[in-house]
């Protein structure tokens, strides 16, 4: 039975349908039934998605230069399907601890498209990082300079990069703004300037280039260029990193740049202030990820107060944004038409009246039982997810062509208890 299909807004994963009765099909499967064969809360990704914005960063890059490297800000979604996705798209990766160049050599990265990141890097992470011969350590701080040198093993070289802290701040939340004045990341610039002429005299370290973040969710990327400015100042490097932040649109209201606009800016700006010839490396987590994922809720209970207060089978323990940084979402009531909507409060199950995901969002009469979908929450929400209130974490589920798989498991009560010991 034909059924008319109301188009999605740009948030959602590529390839989404939703018809006139409400019914939301994501990577070709009715969510209905993905809820019912994974339970709620689950995370929901679409592989297309995934590999359609790789794809993207790859191929806007090799359109404007041939020295280039997109590195997966694995932070953003560190699962191993994820990583998996990815590596076979041919990205390189960027990880900032152990437990993440743990996991991204498990998915098979090679190491030399590794790169270790880091404002508080032990000797046992730089050694392990030695160990598996990665690409390059970025390093943060004197203390690390250092360390390094001493690892190092005599008559081998590691390549590095500087992160600088360019003094410049990105328009976003306070929380995700990283490279300005006072930042706990990079080298200031007088710092910069020692760990330069300390990296170009050792014979242990091989300063490839300098890297600066000024931030996450950027939406306005006028700021790439006062940040390479300052950065320029500080001699001419073969490699130059301006990390990741493209921000991305989460409600039907917002947008963001393009990603081809984003490569555009950054790779006319390197043209522009450091002239021919660099090499460009870029580390997008969020522009890969957030659209990829729609988190399925079920309705447990709806109250009147002041407002309604709707409240699902998850919130804080899988989706930690809206507490944090006062993100905002939206989410529609699958199976129920859109339209005739009333205000309500999306609370979650959570112990503490922070656990709100959407305050005042527009849902059509939400009744318990019923279906809530939430976009975007493929970056920083499964990352970030915990067991808060002993709320074991919702599993990943891969869609494609009306096909689903789970990739990673819901958690287990048992899963709970497994680090106790007697
Ligand atoms: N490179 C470095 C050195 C970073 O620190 C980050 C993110 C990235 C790349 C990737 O940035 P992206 O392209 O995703 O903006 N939990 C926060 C975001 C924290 C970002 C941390 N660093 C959130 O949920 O908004």
């Amino acid at each position: 039975m034909a059924t008319t299909q109301t188009p999605v807004s740009h948030v959602w994963p590529l390839g989404t349908t939703l018809d006139a009765d409400g019914v939301l099909r994501l990577g070709g499967c009715d969510a209905r039934g993905l809820a019912e064969t994974f339970g709620t809360p689950a995370y929901i990704v679409v592989e297309e998605d995934l590999r359609s914005r790789a794809r993207r960063f790859l191929s806007a890059f090799a359109q404007r230069t041939d020295d280039y490297e997109v590195h997966f800000a694995s932070k953003s979604f560190p699962a191993t399907a994820v990583l998996r996705l990815f590596a076979e798209e041919g990205l390189a990766c960027d990880v900032a601890s152990g437990g993440e160049l743990h996991l991204a050599l498990n998915a098979g990265f090679d190491p030399k498209k590794v790169h270790l990141h880091g404002n508080a890097k032990s000797i046992a992470e730089l050694q392990q990082a030695l160990d598996a011969g990665i690409g390059d350590i970025v390093v943060d701080n004197l203390v690390e300079l250092e360390r390094l040198e001493r690892l190092v093993p005599a008559g081998e070289r590691q390549r590095i990069l500087l992160r600088i802290a360019p003094g410049v701040s990105p328009d976003t939340h306070p929380k995700i703004s990283t490279g300005g004045p006072n930042t706990k990341f990079g080298f200031n610039l007088d710092d910069a300037r020692t760990a330069i002429d300390r990296a170009q005299a050792s014979d242990r370290l091989d300063l490839d280039g300098l890297h600066f973040h000024i931030g996450s969710q950027i939406l306005d990327l006028a700021p790439f260029r006062a940040a390479l400015e300052v950065v320029a100042q500080l001699g001419d490097f073969r490699t130059y990193n301006m990390g990741g932040g493209l921000g991305v649109a989460y409600t039907h209201e917002q947008s963001a740049p393009e990603i081809e606009d984003y490569v555009e800016r950054k790779v006319s700006l390197m043209r522009e202030i450091l002239g021919e010839g660099k090499r460009i490396a870029d580390e997008p987590g969020r522009a890969l990820v957030a659209h990829s994922t729609v988190t399925l809720y079920t309705v447990e209970s709806v109250k009147h107060n002041v407002v309604d207060y709707v409240a699902v089978d998850g919130g804080m323990s899988d989706n930690l944004r809206p507490m944090l940084y006062d993100a905002r979402y939206e989410a529609i009531v699958v199976g129920r038409p859109p339209g005739g909507s009333t205000a309500v409060h999306l609370a979650g199950k959570h112990c503490e009246s922070s656990d709100i995901l959407i305050a005042g969002a527009d849902l059509p009469d939400p009744r318990p039982g019923d279906l809530i979908a939430v976009p975007v929450t493929g970056a920083y929400g499964h990352a970030m997810a915990n067991n808060y209130n002993g709320q074991p974490r919702p599993p990943l589920v891969f869609v494609g062509d009306g096909e689903a798989r789970a990739v990673v498991r819901r958690e287990t009560y048992e899963d709970l208890t497994r680090r106790d010991l007697p």
